[in-house]
């Protein structure tokens, strides 16, 4: 599209590369600036939003008597015929013509002539490409959407094949306590869904129609702007033409969403390489969704895992460049602004793909309570229910605490657990330890005692599912 294998010179084509200001300007920019000022390898992406805003003004247009039925018919055939062509992939979007707009409304010109040089009318590329804007996010807000609760519903869905699992839960990545696993699964269950909440905020503030805005200052062309924001499926317009082209809060908020739901999702993912290494050794993917060594025989790579721990890094770099690219910026629009596209579209891509195949992974992924039970005794994740143990026979917490932590001390000592270690033992710490005990320690004991809402214990798990589940539908 752009540079390196064209002809220095490419033959002209007037009707193709004319430019609208060439009233005003007479020299063309050589083709080295010519391309840096294009957007079109970017923004050719906005056509189906360009046209159907395009389309919604012409009938507006044509409804307040601005231009006639058989006009408006005109635009339309013609924009429905250049959105099939583009779709193929045969519409030329030369470099000079600067952006989809361009492009556009060039080839409409080109197709069915003087209709196609009213379709400008009462309106600015500012409005239009805030308008398309919006629109592209409003649909990439929807499909974001889709995949969090398809990846919500896949962890859902594995907790409940898999979640009784009884495994340790780390914090500073030490163990700490028993859980179950469907408890951590349905952590990333609960972050999601905050994602989920801040993508549907997003929604509220863009969808505002600018059109009608015109560059600045709006118009004196008496345009309907309440019938296009309608025809568009915009319940609001927005009050100031100024802020109205110029707005792109919307988009930093998108580029957030994406920064923290690529952040999620590679919490996940880390927490998941882990999982596969041979020393934890808890976690076996899909073949799929793994990759092998051109070296090494034996090696299977959790790739996909790294790839969305990786996809973080773009999508938090798409959310300072989009920040940085807004700051300092003079009322009202300002060309900088056209390199917006470049980032929300790039995080837009990165969180997409990683959720899709997120969904994959978790759908095909499974634990391995063998080797989950194998080590479980390590650790010492008993020891704060052993604390609580002589909470409940009166000994102070803080007391109980260090008991606990001089009988954990004997025990690594001995090499034992807790639960290996000598009734005189334990006694000799603390006479309130009875034979009872035996009913406390051990990973699966603790889990069957976990109280309040929100712990990692059966009943808890299962409300869990059970709301998700009715939320998620
Ligand atoms: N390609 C431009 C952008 O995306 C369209 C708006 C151009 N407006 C202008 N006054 N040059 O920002």
């Amino acid at each position: 599209m752009t540079g390196k294998n064209k002809p220095k010179h490419p033959q002209k084509e007037p009707s193709q590369t004319h430019k609208s200001w060439q009233g005003r300007l007479t020299a063309e920019a050589d083709e080295a600036t010519a391309e840096f000022l294009a957007s079109i390898d970017v923004d050719w992406a906005l056509y189906r939003y360009d046209i159907a805003g395009s389309i919604v003004h012409a009938r507006m247009l044509s409804e307040q008597k601005i231009i006639t039925p058989e006009e408006f018919r005109a635009i339309r055939v013609g924009l429905e015929g250049i959105e099939t062509d583009i779709a193929a992939g045969t519409l030329r979007m030369p470099a000079q013509l600067e952006d989809i707009h361009m492009v556009i409304e060039s080839a409409l010109i080109e197709r069915i002539g003087e209709a196609g040089k009213k379709l400008h009318t009462g309106r600015s590329r500012n409005d239009q490409v805030a308008l398309d804007l919006r629109l592209y996010v409003r649909d990439a807000v929807e499909t974001l959407r889709a995949g969090v609760t398809a990846l919500q519903k896949a962890l859902v869905e594995l907790a409940r094949r898999q979640g009784r699992i009884v495994m340790p839960a780390y914090t500073h990545l030490q163990r700490a306590q028993p859980i179950l696993l469907g408890h951590a699964l349905m952590a990333y269950v609960e972050m999601l869904g905050r994602d989920d909440e801040r993508l549907a905020d997003c929604h509220k503030r863009l969808n505002v129609s600018p059109l009608g805005s015109g560059a600045v200052a709006g118009t004196s062309i008496p345009l309907d702007r309440a019938r296009t924001a309608e025809l568009l499926g915009f319940p609001q317009i927005s009050r100031n033409s100024i802020d109205a082209t110029s707005d792109r809060d919307f988009l930093c908020e998108f580029c957030f969403c994406c920064a923290m739901l690529a952040g999620h999702l590679s919490r996940w993912a880390e927490d998941w390489i882990i999982y596969c290494t041979s020393e934890f050794g808890f976690l076996s993917l899909a073949d799929a969704y793994c990759t092998g060594s051109s070296m090494m025989p034996q090696k299977k790579n959790p790739d996909t895992l790294e790839l969305i721990r990786g996809k973080s890094a773009t999508t938090l770099a798409q959310l300072v460049g989009m920040m940085t690219l807004v700051k300092g910026l003079p009322l009202a629009y300002n060309r900088d602004l056209q390199d917006d596209k470049r980032f929300v579209f790039a995080a837009d891509k990165a969180v997409r793909q990683s959720l899709t195949v997120a969904e994959g992974i978790v759908a095909t992924a499974s634990f391995r309570p063998d080797q989950i039970a194998a080590d479980l005794d390590a650790g010492f994740l008993d020891a704060t229910a052993l604390a609580e143990y002589m909470v409940n026979r009166g000994v102070p917490f803080r007391q109980a605490h260090h008991v606990v932590g001089t009988l954990v001390a004997q025990a690594e000592r001995a090499g034992k657990s807790l639960r290996e270690l000598p009734m005189e033992t334990m006694r000799a710490a603390c006479e309130k330890i009875g034979p009872d005990v035996a009913d406390y320690l051990g990973a699966a004991n603790v889990v069957k005692r976990y109280q309040p809402e929100g712990s990692a214990g059966e009943n808890q798990l299962d409300q869990q599912i059970k709301y998700w589940a009715a939320r998620l539908e």
